[in-house]
């Protein structure tokens, strides 16, 4: 049989990364790959009552479908969260969908056409390429400092460009991969460069309740009073990522594009799953856990840190974030990540190579650690092993 598969099903590719992380399986290595939560904080005899609560109070809530646009229990509660982390919207402003990634999905059906441009920060939240790159967008990076995408070099794309970009997708809180934030001066910034191009701003901030030191910075949401801007959040890296939820903050007329899209792909968000997490956050639970979260990343990025500084070799370079789950390595230029890999694993540990955050493949010389899911003990040890092997390969 000859299948004829869609144009769509053409661009998609697979996760060089998840290729590449299957060796990370090996015994005794110590892995710095993917962005997961440490297992250790998962709420587990807390879920486990709420699940038993939900189901003898609303269990025929729970199990029956819900609305498209999330129940409402759930809808208030997100607006109490994001309340308590400094940010108003109404529960016209919300939609629940089954985590960020469904949120980027839904974002590239309303927004793009074949080659539509897009402009996207350099590096990038991979998975955002992958659902970008599946409706074949026209991207187009603009580079980073230690305050987040370059405002000039921003202006000037927009001023040149004879196609309008569709939005500029923008992780501002401790970005994944590079874990820089933009700093409140940008996010003013980009805020007006963005009205005056009339772009509007896709704000997305799976990290920014995970702020280590210093201050709580506004977000673009916020600081835009909510216009021009579409906010994606989740509770993948502040609870856990098994219940699959996230949700999309933007101007209700936005909403209801999101409604109308994700009832086409899958009618609803699990009722089940957001009655649980909507008695979470009203029973303040959810405040206490990222309280917890937050005293147990932030020895780990401090270990990182340290390690990185005590062992590597002058000429490597890394980012210093204040919060969220990665720190960004840059090599000299002659080294390609992807080319020593093995050599690290033969070394017994692992980081996620950094040109797949690249929109065009660049930034060879790159990589990203993530120091959230091991232990204190193997991010010491892991650092010493990684630096080891960078300074036999110089
Ligand atoms: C910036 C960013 N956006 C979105 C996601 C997707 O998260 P989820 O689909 O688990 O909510 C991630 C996950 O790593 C991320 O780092």
């Amino acid at each position: 049989m000859t299948y004829s598969f869609s144009n769509l099903s053409k661009n998609i590719r697979r996760s060089e990364i998840r290729e590449i992380l299957k060796w990370t399986r090996k015994p005794g290595l110590i892995s710095f790959g993917g962005g997961l939560p440490d297992s250790d904080l998962f709420p587990l005899k807390e879920i486990a009552d709420i699940t038993k609560e939900v189901l003898d109070t609303k269990g025929y809530l729970a199990l029956q479908y819900g609305q498209t646009k999330g129940e409402p229990e759930m809808v208030q509660a997100l607006c109490q969260h994001m309340q308590e982390f400094g940010d108003d919207a109404a529960c016209e402003n919300v939609c629940v969908v089954s985590s960020s990634q469904q949120g980027l999905d839904l974002l590239s059906m309303l927004f793009l056409d074949d080659q539509t441009p897009i402009i996207v920060e350099m590096p990038t939240y991979l998975g955002a390429l992958q659902a970008f790159r599946r409706h074949n967008a026209n991207m187009i990076g603009i580079s980073m400092d230690n305050d987040g995408m370059k405002m000039d070099e921003l202006e000037k794309t927009l001023s040149e460009s004879e196609k309008q970009p569709r939005f500029i997708y923008t992780i501002p809180d401790f970005q994944n991969p590079s874990g820089i934030t933009m700093s409140v001066e940008r996010r003013n910034q980009l805020i007006a460069i963005a009205e005056k191009y009339g772009v509007p701003i896709v704000e997305d901030s799976p990290y920014r309740e995970l702020r280590y030191i210093g201050e709580t910075l506004p977000s673009i949401w916020k600081l835009s009073g909510g216009k021009n801007v579409i906010m994606l959040k989740t509770f993948s890296k502040i609870l856990f990522p098994g219940m699959r939820m996230g949700w999309v903050v933007a101007e209700e007329e936005i909403i209801d594009k999101f409604v109308v899209l994700k009832q086409s792909v899958d009618l609803c968000t699990p009722s089940f799953n957001q009655l649980i997490l909507a008695s979470y956050i009203e029973k303040g639970m959810m405040k206490e856990t990222i309280e917890k979260a937050k005293k147990c990343y932030k020895p780990k990025k401090d270990a990182m840190l340290k390690s990185l500084e005590k062992f590597m070799p002058p000429g490597v370079r890394w980012s210093k974030p204040e919060g969220g789950m990665f720190l960004w390595v840059e090599l000299p230029e002659s080294i390609d990540t992807k080319e020593i890999f093995m050599t690290a694993i033969e070394h017994d540990v692992a980081y996620v190579i950094g040109a797949p955050f690249y929109h065009d493949g660049r930034g060879k010389n790159t990589m990203r650690l993530s120091y959230s899911f091991p232990s204190l003990e193997q991010i010491r040890e892991g650092i010493e092993r990684l630096a080891k092997m960078v300074k036999s390969i110089l």
